[in-house]
This record gives C-alpha cells, structure tokens and sequence, in this order.
C-alpha cells in the first residue's frame, strides 16, 4: 500500500480511554464479569461465506504529507505510527444497495462507511480544504434508491493515526460474502481527513456495538464523547437477523498463501486442527447503563518469548525470558493495526535481538533496521499455546526509509493499549466467536 495506509485504526475515543478503563475493569474485577450467557461455541467448519481479502497497494503519498503528519502526532505525545507501508491495508469486498466497493477490513471499530461522491477532503495535518484526490479514496458512493437517511443523528469518528471523519447516518442494504443484511446502519463520509490507498472507498468496522460513534443532532462540533448512539454494526444484524452463527474468522496470507474472511465458520485454508481458546474480555462500562460492555476483541496474554534466531521454534514451556509465564497483560486482535504492539520493555528487548539490532526511529514512529537482518524467534503465549511469528512478517518494507532498511514488526505500544495486528494475523486462523465470548486461534499451515 501504500500507501498511505492506515496503519492504526483505533478509534481516538476509545482507544485514549482504554488504558483507564482496562485500570477499572480490573478493581472491579469484570475480567471474570460474563455479561451475557455466553453460548456454545459455533464449530470450526468450512463457511460457505467466504470473501477473498485483497492488499490495497495504492500510490505512496508524498513525504512532506506524511511528516507533516508525525510532527502533529509527536506534538499530542501518542504512540502513533505513521509509517508508509507497502501493501499493508486489508480490503475486502462490500455492497451498498447494488453497487460494489472495496473497503478497510477492521476488527478495532465498529462504524461501517463509505465516502460520498461529494465529499470534502481535508488535510489532516493543516484541517484545510484539499482536493478530493489527495484522501486517495476508490470509488466513492452515490446515494442508492434503497439509502434511507437516518434525521437527526451525526458521524464522528477520529483514529489514533491521525485520521478523522464526519458524516450522516442511514439504512441501507448491505451485502458481505455473499450475506444479505436488510436495513443496516451506515455512515456516509461527507468529511474527510484521510490518508487512502487508492482502492478502498470506506471502511468495515467488525467489533462490538460498544464502540460505534454516532451522536444525536446534525453539528459535529457539538458531538460529547459520552453520549455515543450504539447501534447494530453489520456483523451484530447480521446475527440478529439469523443470517450467520454468532462467529466470524480471519486469515492473512503473505505474498503467496491467500487472505480470507469467513462467516459462520472459518475459511479454507491449511490450520493446525486444534484451536487454543481463549475468553473475551470486557474493558469498558456502559456511560449511560453502568453495565459492562464489550468493545474490542481484547484477550489476555499468558507472555510473550523471544531469543535470538534460532531454527527451532520455542514451545510452551521453555521461556527464555522475564516476560515468561507470569507476565500476562491484554491485547485486541486488529486487523487496522499492522504490527504487534507491546509493552516498551518487551518492544526493546525483542528489538535489541535484531542483527543488526533495530533502533527506534522517531521519523517512522518505528523500530527500523537492515532488510538483511537476522531475525529473532518470537512466540506470543495465548491459552498455554506459543504462536511463533514467522521471520518473513518481522521486517516491513516502507517507503520513506534509506535504502535497505526496514520496520520492524513488533512496535512500541507504551502504556497500551496493546494490539495483534496483521503480523501476528498472518500466522493464524483467527475465530471471534462472539456467541461463546472468545477468541480461538490454529496455527496456520501454508
Ligand atoms: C471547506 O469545505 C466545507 C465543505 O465543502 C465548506 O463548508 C467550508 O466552508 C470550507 N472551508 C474553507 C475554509 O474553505
Ligand atoms: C467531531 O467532529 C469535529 C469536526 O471534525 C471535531 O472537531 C470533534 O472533535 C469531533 N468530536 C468527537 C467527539 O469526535
Ligand atoms: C465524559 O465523562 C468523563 C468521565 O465522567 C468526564 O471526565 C469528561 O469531562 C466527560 N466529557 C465531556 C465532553 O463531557
Ligand atoms: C508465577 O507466579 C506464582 C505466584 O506468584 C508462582 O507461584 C509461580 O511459581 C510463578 N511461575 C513462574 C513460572 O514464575
């Protein structure tokens, strides 16, 4: 992609707070709170609603664009990261009314959008007025004769990268892998701060109804982060009209292996038979009900290990580091996210076993080192299984660097929140069972 891609998702609202909700949820102890009876889980079968992810690969935007852009990031102290990444942004196919466009897959939100044809572009780092064409969208939507406008209801949302959108909402026909959804909910983008990769024309935002950010009246301005409208985001109506059972999978394929999500089951592609389960956990109340919610899909970690490279994998059970058995902490599992983000001293450490190792690099709000670089082992602990990353996902081609340098794939999530992105993504099958509350991961096998 490039370009310009949309590295990190999180949504601004709830990705700022998370840390001090993650801090409440624990002294009250919702981690082991279930909320609803969580139901058997749906068996790992073959889906028959399978859509095919593509790897957006747009035209890169210029440098001045994009360090114009970290310098606000680095002004606000996030943990942003703004690199340039090739082919990083995971597309898949949607349908609004008749038409068909390509959209961001994000499981770390929960708004579905498209742009409109009329939209207005605006420079994320200025907030001026710019031509349509620098928000690099693809196609964008018109109104369709099924739209319905919903009055009185408008859409806000910004994402920790940077980027940000307003918009209306409405009802549409919507239809995903060959699913029909009646009467969705929408938001359509006439606002947009946004760095496209030329391909996609919106976004599908998979978690829960926890985290979608529409707000009463038509004045953005006006719009307080703690009066959210929560609605049915398209994976939730497509459950409540009994279309899927309650769980959807991804898989991520490199350059050879194919990229798929599934519904209702997982798609068709080579994974260890037997899956580590592991529980959803709820990071947040509900503002206005005082009831603990699901946002992301957010688990806990057993630990991580790492050493230098070696040829065997780590198994459970031989830690080789401080970050072993004890030192669990929650993650979410993000398909908007590309690296694995982790605590700082993990980040370090595992960056420090690069050979050459991999020096922080403000430009790039990343680990940065030789392309060539010996790669160390990797393994991500979940339900007493080790999922080892893959040395080919542990260096990221950018553009923006010197010659023969690379990104790391394990960045720096400083205070949290902590996510698996599609580094780890691509090592896995990834089930978000929904109906029974947890993640299940197999190893992947092509
Ligand atoms: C930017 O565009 C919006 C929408 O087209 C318009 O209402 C606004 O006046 C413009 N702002 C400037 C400064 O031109
Ligand atoms: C809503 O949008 C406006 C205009 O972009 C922005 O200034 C404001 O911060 C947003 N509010 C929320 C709650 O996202
Ligand atoms: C939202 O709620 C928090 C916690 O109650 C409060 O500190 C904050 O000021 C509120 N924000 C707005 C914009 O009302
Ligand atoms: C983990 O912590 C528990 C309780 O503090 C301790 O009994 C156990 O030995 C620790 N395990 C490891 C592998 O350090």
């Amino acid at each position: 992609m490039s370009s310009a891609s949309i590295l990190y998702k999180c949504i601004v609202l709830y990705c700022a707070v998370s840390r001090s909700w993650a801090l409440n949820a624990n002294a009250i102890n919702l981690k082991t709170y279930s909320p609803v009876a969580a139901g058997l889980p749906t068996p790992d079968d073959i889906s028959s609603h399978v859509s095919e992810l593509t790897r957006a690969s747009g035209k890169s935007r210029s440098r001045a664009f994009i360090n114009a852009l970290q310098s606000k990031h680095r002004s606000t102290a996030t943990t942003a990261l703004n690199s340039v990444l090739n082919g990083q942004v995971i597309t898949t196919n949607i349908k609004f009314g008749s038409k068909s466009f390509s959209a961001v897959v994000d499981t770390g939100s929960s708004d579905t959008w498209l742009a409109h044809s009329n939209f207005q572009c605006i420079d994320p780092s200025t907030s001026l007025n710019v031509t349509r064409s620098q928000c690099a969208f693809g196609p964008t939507y018109d109104i369709s004769k099924s739209f319905r406008a919903i009055k009185n209801e408008n859409f806000n949302v910004s994402y920790l990268d940077g980027e940000y959108l307003n918009g209306y909402m409405g009802h549409e026909y919507v239809s995903i892998a060959d699913i029909n959804i009646k009467n969705q909910e929408v938001a359509i983008v006439d606002e947009a701060a946004w760095l496209g990769d030329g391909v996609s024309s919106g976004l599908v935002g998979l978690a829960f109804p926890g985290l979608t950010t529409s707000f009463a009246g038509t004045n953005p301005l006006t719009d307080n982060v703690n009066f959210t409208i929560t609605y049915s985001p398209i994976f939730t109506s497509m459950t409540k009209q009994h279309l899927v059972a309650p769980m959807f999978s991804i898989a991520l394929g490199r350059e050879k292996t194919p990229s798929m999500m599934a519904f209702g089951g997982v798609p068709p592609v080579p994974h260890s038979k037997s899956f580590a389960r592991s529980p959803l956990q709820i990071l947040a109340v509900n503002p206005t009900e005082g009831t603990p919610m699901f946002t992301f899909y957010t688990i806990t970690v057993g630990g991580v290990s790492y050493s230098v490279a070696t040829d065997a994998p780590i198994s459970y059970g031989k830690w080789q580091n401080p970050f072993a058995a004890n030192s669990s902490f929650q993650v979410s599992i993000d398909s908007g996210t590309t690296f694995i983000q982790m605590p700082t001293s993990i980040a370090e450490a595992v960056n420090g076993l690069f050979d050459p190792p991999a020096v922080f690099d403000d430009d790039q709000g990343a680990y940065v080192t030789e392309c060539t670089a010996k790669v160390p082992q990797f393994g991500v602990q979940i339900a007493q299984r080790m999922f080892n990353i893959d040395s080919r996902d542990m260096l990221l081609q950018s553009d923006g660097l010197d010659a023969g340098k690379c990104i790391t794939g394990v960045s720096d999530g400083g205070d949290g929140p902590y996510f698996l992105g599609d580094v780890f993504l691509r090592n896995v099958v990834a089930v978000f069972d929904v109906g029974a509350s947890e993640m299940r991961f197999a190893s992947r096998l092509d």
